[in-house]
């Protein structure tokens, strides 16, 4: 079964069992300041748990677009990949554990045909500390399905010091069967959301007697310790917890939270442990294969190159299509990583003696994929364009660097490098800092990544520090000085439409509790004069006291009224939108799932603090309220 299926049948069974089925958000989230990227379906969910109502109602499903930067250093072996598709499924204080898995168990058997016999599954064994009891009515409900099959299915604890014990279901602790934005308990922050989850396994059955009986690394082989036998292929959050000062307490109503990785669900269905066998994967990969002359597999330098390209490429041309280009920061910082780190894997397989700055390889596979995912995604055919062109321009820019930096970094073999070496090479030749640290890796040598920090321009070390610090996600910030800032971004947009002109949008957004930032599309530098004029539109709005209203209602409508939206976003059927004034003749009228203040006189006194270029035809504004 191929991956295009296996999404269209979960989508049909959940609507089938009351949910709506909702368009993937972008990759780039919107108004959430604490992660530069959605890695998870629930992410954009975030407020429906905490007891906003869902303006589609209490059953949600959908695949989520989703790409995870900390893994940008796993991809390679044969199962990790940074961006993914997580097929989603929500009760927002509806139904509970017994119908999640019910369902998630017809789902895996019947329509997707997994044999329950290479199925196992994982519960919370609860922790008193934390008051948490153990899950017995998850394993309980298991047990009682896989017997209805007649396969036995003991319970067991402590797999990670006793293996696999002859059971089918496990209990472990936190760091395994919980699940937050931010991980294990101890580390959420009050008023995050989390709860105990089930999480179910394929296995493999690589090796399975080897695994039985032998250890891997200091533990006996069990179904969460990595080697590569069992794929974990879907996770039930019980989300009905939320962390407070001393403890947690337990939501207004329990939800739940599903996750399953589309692509892992169509290793599971064909068997086959390599994720880059699938057929998503399958054009791409012919373009390697003729670009570098050889199979897929040839050994075991090749393999992981590929595993590279093909991961990153494909990241890339999403990461694209949601609006982000290649720059030195932030979301733009990562797409630069992978593509810079795709060419210099190319270079490794090519079999095309042509010189560096003559090949151009990545613009066929990004090809590849805008054919093969065209039908789910239509935004990257109408994007195509743009995709290739910066895929291409990239390769070029670093192309043109990389021969110099190359020869740069000879020069510098067989000591460790210094924190100035490493500067001379980010700031003159394009090495991202992590390419750096890689070709060191592969020369043995060390590098002095502090003395590095030192040497950097310091706004360029402190935003990619910034970024590192995002990528591990964080809670959504809804405290007062973001939510006046949020209000203040609306009005903000629409101040430079005024005197901009109305075809300017946004393009970009990020707010945290200091300063709000906003990418919006014009072609110049504003003037004085034109800051000018728009901190005081936005004042005179603040000072005039205007209600701020959300209100619910069908996309088609929310269109017809003009509300600003997303670049290149989709919405569902019914929508909310933020209007500054009534909604029959407001001020500023935009697709928004809040919070904001609930009069702009809360807001203070708006100050632009800086206006600047970030890409071709791009500029970005930071501003504060004081
Ligand atoms: N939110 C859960 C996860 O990402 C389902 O694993």
């Amino acid at each position: 079964m191929k991956a295009g299926e296996i999404r269209k049948k979960y989508l049909d069974f959940f609507e089938k069992q009351g949910h709506v089925i909702v368009p993937s958000a972008p990759l780039v989230p919107e108004n959430d300041p604490t992660t530069l990227f959605t890695g998870s379906g629930m992410q954009p969910m975030l407020q429906y748990f905490l007891g906003t109502p869902h303006p589609l109602g209490k059953r949600v499903t959908d695949s989520q677009k989703s790409f995870r930067s900390q893994d940008i250093e796993e991809v390679g072996d044969n199962r990790h990949t940074t961006f993914f598709e997580m097929l989603g499924n929500w009760s927002f204080g509806d139904y509970f554990k017994a119908e999640q898995i019910s369902w998630m168990f017809e789902f895996l058997t019947k329509e997707v045909g997994l044999d329950p016999n290479n199925l196992y599954v994982t519960c919370f064994r609860g922790n008193d500390d934390l008051e948490i009891p153990r899950d017995t009515f998850s394993a309980e409900k298991w047990q009682e399905l896989f017997s209805g099959k007649g396969i036995g299915a003991e319970i067991a604890d402590f797999p990670e010091e006793n293996g696999m014990q002859g059971a089918r279901i496990f209990y472990y602790n936190e760091k395994k069967n919980w699940w937050s934005r931010v991980g294990v308990p101890g580390n959420m922050p009050e008023g995050e959301p989390g709860g105990p989850d089930t999480e179910m396994f394929w296995d493999f059955g690589i090796e399975r007697e080897l695994h039985e009986k032998s250890q891997w690394k200091d533990e006996p082989c069990h179904v969460n310790c990595d080697c590569g036998r069992f794929v974990e292929i879907g996770n039930n959050v019980f989300m009905e917890y939320v962390k407070t000062a001393s403890g947690f307490e337990k939501l207004p109503k329990p939800n739940v939270d599903f996750g399953g990785g589309l692509e892992r669900l169509e290793m599971a269905a064909r068997n086959n442990p390599d994720i880059f066998h699938i057929d998503l994967f399958d054009s791409a990969l012919a373009v390697l294969e003729e670009e570098s002359g050889s199979k897929y597999g040839a050994n075991e330098k090749q393999t992981k190159a590929f595993r590279v390209i093909l991961d990153h490429m494909r990241a890339a041309v999403f990461l694209i299509s949601d609006g982000v280009t290649p720059s030195n920061t932030d979301q733009g910082y990562v797409l630069r990583r992978l593509i810079r780190r795709s060419v210099r894997f190319a270079d490794t397989i090519s079999h095309k003696h042509k010189p560096i700055d003559e090949r151009n390889i990545l613009g066929a596979i990004a090809e590849a994929f805008i054919q093969k995912y065209k039908g789910a995604y239509p935004e990257l055919i109408t994007q195509s364009d743009t995709i290739i062109n910066e895929i291409e321009q990239e390769e070029k820019r670093f192309r043109m660097t990389l021969e110099r930096g190359l020869k740069e970094f000879n020069k510098l073999k067989g000591k460790s490098l210094s924190g100035a070496d490493v500067a001379l090479l980010y700031q003159t030749f394009g090495f991202p800092f992590e390419l750096t640290l890689e070709i060191a890796g592969e020369e043995g040598m060390t590098i002095d990544e502090e003395g590095f920090r030192v040497a950097m321009d310091d706004h360029r070390a402190l935003s990619r520090a910034g970024s590192e610090k995002k990528f591990k996600g964080g809670l959504a910030d809804t405290t007062e000085k973001t939510t006046r800032l949020h209000t203040a971004h609306h009005l903000l947009l629409k101040a430079l439409q005024m005197v901009l002109g109305p075809e300017v949008h946004q393009r970009g957004s990020n707010i945290t509790q200091e300063r709000l930032r906003i990418d919006f599309n014009y072609g110049s530098k504003m003037t004085e004069d034109q800051k000018k004029q728009v901190e005081g539109i936005v004042n005179e709005k603040i000072k005039a006291g205007i209600e701020v209203v959300r209100t619910e209602m069908a996309l088609e409508e929310a269109e017809k009224l003009g509300a600003e939206h997303e670049f290149n976003a989709k919405y569902p059927e019914r929508v909310s939108v933020y209007s500054v004034g009534p909604i029959a003749h407001p001020f500023s009228l935009e697709f928004c799932g809040g919070p904001h203040v609930g009069n702009t006189n809360e807001l203070g006194h708006f100050k632009i603090q800086k206006e600047e270029a970030v890409a071709a035809g791009i500029r970005r504004i930071k501003a504060v309220l004081e």
